[in-house]
C-alpha cells in the first residue's frame, strides 16, 4: 500500500484525477490517496488557493498526483502550480516526449525528454509596473540552480542509458543570464565527459531548436533549458507527440516528486465529461515507475496503446467523440 497525496485540481481535474484512480485501481496497485485541495474552489473556505494542508500532506508522502489547477490571468492570486513548486523545491520539471501511438505523432522518431529548469528565470513572474507607462519583469538565473538542474539531466541520461545531453539557450543575446546557464552546463558536461564520455553533449540556440524538434527529432534526446524555455518547448513536444492530452510531466526534488499532466484545467471542456485523462494517467505511469511499481505502469501503458491504435474510443482532442468515462473503460477493458 503506498500513501500518495491527491490533489484533483479544477476546471477538467475532477474529472481526470477519478478516471486515473481507477485505471491504477484496475491494475491492482493499492495506494491510500490523501486527497487535499487547492485552487480558487477553496479560496472562500480557507481564504486561500494553497492551504497550508497541501504541503503537509505532499511532505509528509513525499509523492502527489496533482491535477490541472486554473491560474487568473492578469490579476487574481499568482499560480499555485508555481507555488508548489517553489514551496517544495521541486527543481525540475521533466517531461518525456514518447510515442505511443503512431497515428497521433508528427514523426514516430520522436523519444526526447525535456528537464526545465522549475525555481527561477522569467517564469516566476517577479515584476512590477514602472509608473503607468511600462512593466518590468526580472529574469534571475544563478549558477546553483542550473548547476542542478544540468546534473538531474545527466544523471537521468546515465540512469536511463540515454545517449545525449543538449542544453536549451539564448546566449547569443541574454549573454548575462543564459550565458552564465550555458557555461554551468558546460562545466557539468565537462565533468560527467570523464566519467562517463558515451553521453554526447552539445547546445542549441531555443529558436532554432523548435525548428530542430520538428525537422530532425531523431537527433535529440535529453534537452535541459530554463524555465520559460522549458515551458514553451515542452508544449511543443506534447504537439509532436499528439497534443496535450497526451503529454505528463513530474516535477521533482532532491526527496519529494509531484506528477502533474503538461496541459491545464482545459475550462472550456470542463464538467463536460469529455476531457482526455490520458496524460494525468501516463504521468501516474511515472509515479508508479517512481514508486517501484513497474508491471503495472507497463500493463497501463501498454493498455492506453492498445485502445489509442485500435482508433475507436478517442476523445475529442484525438479526433473521435468518446466521453472520460468511455476511454477509461476501454483502457481498464485492455488491462
Ligand atoms: P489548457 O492546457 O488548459 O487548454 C488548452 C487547450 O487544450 C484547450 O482547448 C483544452 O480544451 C485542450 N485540452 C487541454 N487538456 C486537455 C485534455 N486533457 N483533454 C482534452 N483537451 C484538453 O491551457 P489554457 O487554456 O491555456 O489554460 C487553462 C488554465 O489552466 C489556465 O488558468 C492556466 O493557467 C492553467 N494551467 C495550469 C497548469 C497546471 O496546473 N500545471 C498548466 C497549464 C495551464
Amino acid at each position: 500500500m503506498h500513501n500518495v497525496t491527491m490533489i484533483a485540481g479544477d476546471g477538467i481535474g475532477p474529472e481526470i484525477s477519478k478516471a486515473v484512480a481507477d485505471i491504477i485501481a484496475a491494475a491492482g496497485v493499492e495506494i491510500n490517496w490523501d486527497k487535499v485541495e487547492a485552487g480558487a474552489g477553496v479560496m472562500d473556505k480557507y481564504g486561500t488557493p494553497l492551504p497550508e494542508q497541501v504541503f503537509d500532506s505532499i511532505r509528509k508522502n513525499k509523492v502527489a498526483l496533482k491535477g490541472p489547477i486554473t491560474t487568473p490571468v492578469g490579476s487574481g492570486f499568482r499560480s499555485v502550480n508555481v507555488a508548489i513548486r517553489k514551496e517544495l523545491n521541486l527543481y525540475a520539471n521533466v517531461r518525456p516526449l514518447k510515442v505511443h501511438a503512431k497515428a497521433f505523432a508528427q514523426n514516430e522518431a520522436i523519444d526526447m525528454v525535456v528537464f526545465r529548469e522549475n525555481t527561477e528565470g522569467l517564469y516566476v513572474g517577479i515584476e512590477h509596473y514602472v509608473g503607468d507607462e511600462a512593466a518590468e519583469s526580472i529574469k534571475i538565473i544563478t549558477r546553483k540552480a542550473s548547476r542542478r538542474i544540468v546534473r538531474a539531466a545527466f544523471e537521468y541520461a546515465v540512469r536511463e542509458g540515454r545517449k545525449k545531453v543538449t542544453a536549451v539557450h539564448k546566449a547569443n543575446i541574454l549573454k548575462y543570464s543564459d550565458g552564465l546557464f550555458l557555461e554551468e552546463a558546460r562545466n557539468i558536461a565537462a565533468e560527467y565527459a570523464e566519467t562517463h564520455p558515451e553521453i554526447e553533449f552539445d547546445d542549441r540556440i531555443v529558436d532554432n531548436m523548435c525548428m530542430q524538434m520538428v525537422q530532425y527529432p531523431e537527433q535529440y534526446d535529453v534537452l535541459v533549458m530554463p524555465n520559460l524555455y522549458g515551458d514553451i518547448v515542452s508544449d511543443l513536444g506534447a504537439g509532436l507527440i499528439g497534443g496535450l492530452g497526451l503529454a505528463p510531466g513530474m516535477n521533482l526534488g532532491d526527496d519529494i516528486a509531484v506528477f502533474e499532466a503538461v496541459h491545464g484545467s482545459a475550462p472550456d471542456i470542463a464538467g463536460q465529461n469529455k476531457a482526455n485523462p490520458v496524460a494525468l494517467l501516463f504521468s501516474a505511469v511515472l509515479m508508479l515507475r517512481h514508486l517501484n511499481e513497474k508491471s503495472a505502469a507497463d500493463r497501463i501503458e501498454k493498455a492506453v496503446s492498445d485502445v489509442l491504435n485500435a482508433g475507436d474510443v478517442l476523445t475529442v482532442d484525438l479526433g473521435g467523440n468518446a466521453t472520460t468515462d468511455q476511454i477509461t473503460e476501454a483502457i481498464i477493458a485492455n488491462l
